[in-house]
C-alpha cells in the first residue's frame, strides 16, 4: 500500500498543509526542528491512532490551537482510502471513506506502517519496557484481538495496583481482579509466543544476511512466568502466581508477576546481546527486528506496510545502509534527513525530495535513479 497525500491542520507546527507523495521514496529533508518528524508522526497515526513518539494526543495540538486534523489518502489493493482524525482537547474521532468510526481498533487493519527512529536502534540494549512496547506495537497492527486484550489487561492491572496502594488493603478485593488478569493476561502471553516464533524464523535469516553469516540471531520469548502451551492452562498457572504472590505484591504495593513483566530475549551466536553485545551487534540486530517486522506484516495481511525512517540513515554505517536500502521493494518509504548524501540518493529508487522549513513542505524535485 502506499500513501499518495496528507492534509494537516495545526498539526504540531504545520498550519494548514497539503503534500502528495510518490509512491515509492519520498526524501523529507530540511533543518533541525523545521517539522520533518512531525510529518512523519502525522502519518503515523493513520496506523495505530496514535503517535510513536508520545503518549498524549493533545502534545499534537498546534500551540494555541484547539483542535489538530490529518487526513490522508492511500492506495490499497487497488482502492483509495481515506482516513481523517481530528484531536481536540476531549478526545479524537475518526473518519474512514467518510464513515465516523467510534474506536482506535477500526483503524487497525486499514493502514500499516513501521516506523524505525534513532530510537528502536536502542531497542535491544534498552530496559525490557521497550521491547515489550515494539511488541506489542506489531501485535496490536496484526491482532486487533490483542489491542483489545491488552487494552483489558492494562485496566485490570492498574485497579488492582490502585488498591495495592490503599492505605488498607482487603486481600478478598484484590483478588476479585485476578480473574480478569489471568484470563487477558495468559491471551497475551500465547499471542506473544507465537508472534516471537515466527519473528524468530524471519529476524535469523535477516541476520544471517546482512552478517554474511557471522552471526545469526535468535529471539526467544523471556516470560515473567513460565509458559504453558494451553490458554487454560497458561491461565490456570498466572491466576496461582498471582495469589501466591499477593503477600509480597501487598508489600511492595504493585503486581509482580504477569505479562507487563515479560521481555524478549535477543542472542547472536549464543550470547545474550542485549547485555554483552557491542554496539554493532546491538544495530545489526535492531536493524534485522525491523526488517524482519515489515516483511512479517506482509506475510500475515498480504500487504505491504509503510516504512517511516526518522534520521536513522545516518546513524547506520554504509553497509547496513546499503542493506536496508536495497531489502526494501515494493515498499513506500519516507525517509527524513537533515543531509542526504549524494551515495545515498543515487542508491535509492525513483522519488520526490521535499524540503521542510517552519511548518510548510516543498516539493523540490525528482528522484529520477
Ligand atoms: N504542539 C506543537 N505546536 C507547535 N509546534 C510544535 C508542537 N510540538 C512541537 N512543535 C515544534 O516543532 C518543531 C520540531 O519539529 P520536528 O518535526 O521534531 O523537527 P525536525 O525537523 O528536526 O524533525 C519545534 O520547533 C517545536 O517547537
Ligand atoms: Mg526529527
Amino acid at each position: 500500500m502506499y500513501l499518495k497525500k496528507a492534509e494537516l491542520r495545526n498539526f504540531r507546527n504545520y498550519h494548514e498543509e497539503s503534500v502528495e507523495f510518490h509512491s515509492k521514496v519520498n526524501i523529507i529533508t530540511g533543518k533541525n526542528a523545521q517539522g520533518k518528524t512531525n510529518l512523519l508522526e502525522s502519518l503515523y497515526i493513520m496506523s495505530l491512532g496514535k503517535s510513536f513518539r508520545t503518549n498524549k494526543d493533545t502534545e499534537m495540538i498546534g500551540f494555541d490551537q484547539e483542535f489538530c486534523r490529518v487526513k490522508t489518502t492511500s492506495m490499497k489493493e487497488g482502492r483509495e482510502l481515506e482516513i481523517e482524525i481530528t484531536i481536540g482537547k476531549e478526545g479524537k474521532s475518526t473518519k474512514i471513506n467518510g464513515m465516523k468510526t467510534a474506536k482506535n481498533i477500526d483503524l487497525l487493519e486499514n493502514v500499516y506502517m513501521v516506523v524505525f527512529s534513532p530510537e528502536d536502534l536502542k531497542i535491544v540494549k534498552e530496559e525490557p519496557e521497550k521491547r515489550r512496547k515494539f511488541i506489542d506495537r506489531e501485535l496490536c497492527q496484526l491482532k486487533p484481538i490483542y489491542y483489545k486484550n491488552l487494552g483489558r489487561y492494562k485496566k485490570i492491572l492498574q485497579q488492582r495496583n490502585s488498591l495495592l496502594k490503599q492505605q488498607e488493603i482487603k486481600e478478598d478485593m484484590i483478588a476479585v481482579w485476578d480473574e480478569g488478569l489471568a484470563e487477558y493476561g495468559a491471551k497475551i502471553i500465547q499471542e506473544r509466543n507465537r508472534f516471537i516464533e515466527k519473528l524468530n524464523k524471519i529476524s535469523k535469516e535477516i541476520s544471517c544476511r546482512i552478517t554474511n553469516g557471522k552471526e545469526t540471531l535468535d529471539l526467544s520469548y523471556e516470560a515473567n512466568i513460565e509458559y504453558k502451551s494451553g490458554f487454560e492452562e497458561q491461565k490456570e498457572h498466572l491466576k496461582r502466581m498471582l495469589s501466591k504472590n499477593l503477600k509480597s505484591d501487598i508489600l511492595r504495593r504493585s503486581t509482580s508477576v504477569g505479562p507487563h513483566k515479560d521481555d524478549l530475549k535477543i542472542c547472536a551466536e549464543g550470547i545474550d546481546i542485549r547485555h554483552f553485545g557491542s554496539q554493532g551487534q546491538q544495530r545489526t540486530a535492531a536493524l534485522s527486528l525491523k526488517l524482519a517486522e515489515i516483511r512479517l506484516i506482509k506475510e500475515e495481511t498480504g500487504v505491504s506496510p509503510i516504512l517511516l525512517l526518522d534520521d536513522v540513515l545516518s546513524e547506520l554505517d554504509g553497509e547496513r545502509q546499503n542493506f536496508l536500502i536495497n531489502s526494501l521493494e515494493e515498499v513506500q518509504l519516507f525517509i527524513t534527513t537533515t543531509e542526504l548524501s549524494d551515495e545515498v540518493k543515487k542508491q535509492l529508487p525513483e522519488g520526490d525530495i521535499f524540503f521542510v522549513e517552519n511548518g510548510h513542505v516543498k516539493n523540490l524535485e525528482k528522484n529520477t535513479n
